[in-house]
Parts: structure tokens; sequence; C-alpha cells
């Protein structure tokens, strides 16, 4: 039986590579989108969604909109220099005919995990705002939800907006501070891993040759975001992040994980850092006493990966 998915994302170049990933997987029945600011305005991340579902012939995949800012704090602004003005690398696709469901995220979330208990498996690749809403909105989610693989945070490794904080948790940090302590199956796909599986410019044209409209789609799409890696990193490739967790949903054997609790840090110089208690011992109580452990990724066969990945798109239709 195929895993019930859930993806909830701002798309995204990488979180428009991940769906098509999820659904052209057989161990994955993606049962719907959820939508969030981040990458793009929220209104646009709709758009996305609705666009790549059309494009995959999906459209009986149901789409919700999300939050539009922050739980407690004003929306700092979107991710646009990375994922081109229309957050699919500026290939200016037509609008989609299709709309959202008539019903915000948190109760789409909500009412899904709920009417399939412990089936779905709930994916954030972006600020976690949604989700943190939700479960206060019905905490009964926590017990019912098959596992929650989260797409964010660094543990071992520097951020990827500053030091400190990766850009979904940085997005929210008060929700993801809710969402690491809930007490659910939780697995973080960070960058400590999503940065060592780079797909370079021969990966991507390797992709296209080899695959039909789905690899050019692909190939398509990240031409503006190898620009920005190029730029910014100085990098011939890029960071493999929202792929990455829908890789873990399909083979967790891919990845080393190690366990502990998480608080993410909410104000200051290092807001939006995942900081995680590696040692687990200590003589006295401190903020993170009590929390519930989680799994974070350490380590990937990116190579593997890599391979699974091509030969997911290379064979879609
Ligand atoms: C994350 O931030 C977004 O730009 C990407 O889509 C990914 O979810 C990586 O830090
Ligand atoms: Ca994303």
């Amino acid at each position: 039986m195929p895993k019930k998915l859930l993806i909830d994302t701002d798309p995204g170049v990488d979180d428009a590579m991940a769906i098509l990933f999820a659904l052209n997987s057989p161990e994955l029945d993606l049962v719907g989108l959820t939508t969030i600011y981040g990458n793009v305005y929220v209104e646009q991340a709709t758009e996305n969604a609705l666009r790549i579902l059309e494009f995959a012939g999906r459209r009986d995949v149901p789409v919700a909109q999300g939050a539009a800012k922050p739980l407690l704090t004003p929306l700092e602004g979107v991710a646009h220099f990375v994922h081109g003005s229309d957050g699919l690398g500026e290939t200016r696709q037509p609008p989609p005919t299709g709309e959202a469901v008539d019903q915000p995220a948190a109760e789409f979330i909500v009412e899904t995990i709920i009417a399939n208990p412990g089936e779905v498996t709930l994916m954030p690749v972006g600020p976690l705002t949604n989700i943190a809403i939700a479960v206060e909105l019905d905490p009964r989610i926590v017990d019912n939800v098959a596992q929650v693989v989260i797409m964010g945070g660094a543990a071992t490794v520097n951020g990827n907006v500053n030091p400190a904080a990766e850009a979904n948790i940085w997005g929210d940090p008060h929700a993801a501070d809710i969402v690491f302590g809930a007490g659910w199956p939780l697995t973080m796909v960070g960058l400590d891993v999503t940065m060592q599986i780079v797909m370079d410019a021969t990966y991507l044209d390797a992709l296209k040759e080899a695959g039909g409209r789905t690899a050019a789609y692909i190939h398509d799409i990240t031409r503006f975001y190898l620009d920005f890696h190029r730029r910014i990193h100085g990098l011939g490739g890029l960071h493999t992040h929202d792929p990455s967790a829908v890789a873990y949903a399909i083979d967790p054997t891919l990845f080393a994980t190690i366990r502990g609790g998480m608080r993410v840090l909410t104000e200051g110089i290092a807001a939006g850092m995942t900081l995680m208690d590696r040692r687990g011992e200590w003589y006295g109580e401190h903020a993170w006493t009590g929390r519930p452990p989680v799994d974070v990724c350490v380590e990937v066969d990116a190579e593997r990966l890599l391979a699974l990945y091509l030969e997911r798109i290379v064979a879609a239709p």
C-alpha cells in the first residue's frame, strides 16, 4: 500500500521538483497540497501548486491555501531572488484553470489526518505556520499522523539565511518551535544532508536528455535556481532541499539519523536556529527538559538518492 502523503509547500523550484518526484513514485499517494508563503506569497504558492498538478495531469489532487504570514511576526518578504518572481524560475507559465478548495490549509490538514488515522505522512517543505495552526486547532492529529517529515533546519551545520538559520525555520520560528515540540514521530531533513546532495548541470542535462516532458519541465524551471547557486554559493549545481524529504518518505535507508530534543530560537541574532540536545543527560533542568525526541538526518547516500530521483523523473510521462 502506498503511503498517503500530504505536502505543505511554497512552490518554489525545489518544491516543484519534490512534488513531481512524489507524483511519480509508486510508494507514495499524494492526497493533497497545502500552501504557505515563503519562496513566494501564499496566493502565488497556491497558483503554482495548481499549475504543477495540472502539468502532471493530476487535477484530482486537492489544493488548500494556507497562512499568508507567520504566527506572531510580520512577513519579512519572500525569496524571489532564489526562485524567480513567479517562483518557478521565471518560466512564466499560464495561469491554472483549477481552483483551491474552499477550506483553509490547517483545517484541511486536520480533516485529512483524522479521516485516515495512522496513515498520513505530513511533509512540510516551507515555513511551519500551517502545521502549528493545525496542531493547535486539533491536537488529536499528533497521535493520528503516521509521521511528519520536515525539510528545514540545520542541526550540525550553518544555516542558509545566516549562520544560524535555515530559510523555512527562519520564516516562522515560533511555529517551528511548536511543531518540533508537539510529540509526534518527526524527522528533520535539513541542510545537514540537503547541501551534501548536489544536482550539477551535467546531471540536469542528462535528466532532460533521457526523459520526457517532466524531465524537460524540471530542466526548464531549474535554470534560474542554478544561476542563484552559482552567484551565491559559487556552485556549479543546486542543493537538493525539498526532494530529499520525499526521498526520505520513499526510502529512509538513504539517510542516517541522530535523535534528541529540539528547540527553535525565536528571538535575537540567532532567531530561527534549530538547536538540538545532542547529549541527553544533564545535571539540571533547562529549556530542552521534557522535549520529545525527534530524528535528524545527518548523513545521506547522495549518489543513491540522485540515482533514485533520476530514475523516477526519467520514467515519468
Ligand atoms: C528551503 O527554503 C526554500 O527556499 C526551499 O524551497 C526549501 O524548502 C531550503 O532552505
Ligand atoms: Ca520549499
